[in-house]
């Protein structure tokens, strides 16, 4: 690739270090965004690419976060929404690691269940558990099947 080229598609700038999180299908910058807990207030250094052109997928997010490295739970939860994300973690402006998201077989405490009638949405403590299935999340405890807007039911 010339550098007029690589230029060209620089649309957001590098970062020092810190955490870039790549190939997020477009549409869900935002909601990775929440799930980090990111809304600006705090001075976070964060930038934000929405439907970018990308090879691997017509379009794609990136969101790019200057001083953080994600945990795990953290990651979990992104996978839920965006299954192909690349995460890279960034030190003095190279990228040292880089890994894909995994799905996790289930997740704990991090998803609301729809179903009003469900033993975790109740006033007694119950964690939620949600199966992570293909394409959708389980209820461990009703079942009730949660498809489309996951990013809808997370509790941050
Ligand atoms: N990046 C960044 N700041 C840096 C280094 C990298 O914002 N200091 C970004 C790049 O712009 C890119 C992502 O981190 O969006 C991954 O960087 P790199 O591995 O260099 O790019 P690719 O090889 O294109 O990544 P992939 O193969 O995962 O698509
Ligand atoms: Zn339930």
């Amino acid at each position: 690739m010339t550098m007029t080229e690589t230029n060209h598609e620089l649309r957001v700038s590098k970062i020092r270090s810190g955490t870039v999180i790549d190939h997020v299908r477009g549409g869900q910058a935002l909601n990775v965004l929440a799930i980090l807990g990111i809304d600006g207030a705090d001075g976070e250094e964060v930038s934000v690419g929405m439907n970018v052109p990308s090879d691997r997928f017509a379009r794609k997010d990136i969101v790019k976060v200057e001083g953080r490295e994600l945990s795990q739970d953290e990651v979990d939860v992104l996978s839920l929404i965006a299954p192909d994300a690349t995460i890279n973690i960034v030190r003095d402006y190279e990228v040292v690691e880089k890994h894909r998201v995994e799905r996790p077989d289930s997740v704990e405490g991090v998803l609301s269940c729809p179903n009003a009638n469900c033993i975790t949405t109740g006033s007694e403590p119950v964690v939620s558990r949600f199966t992570v299935l293909e394409d959708a999340v389980r209820c461990a405890y009703c079942e009730t099947i949660v498809r489309d807007d996951i990013a809808a039911h997370i509790d941050t």
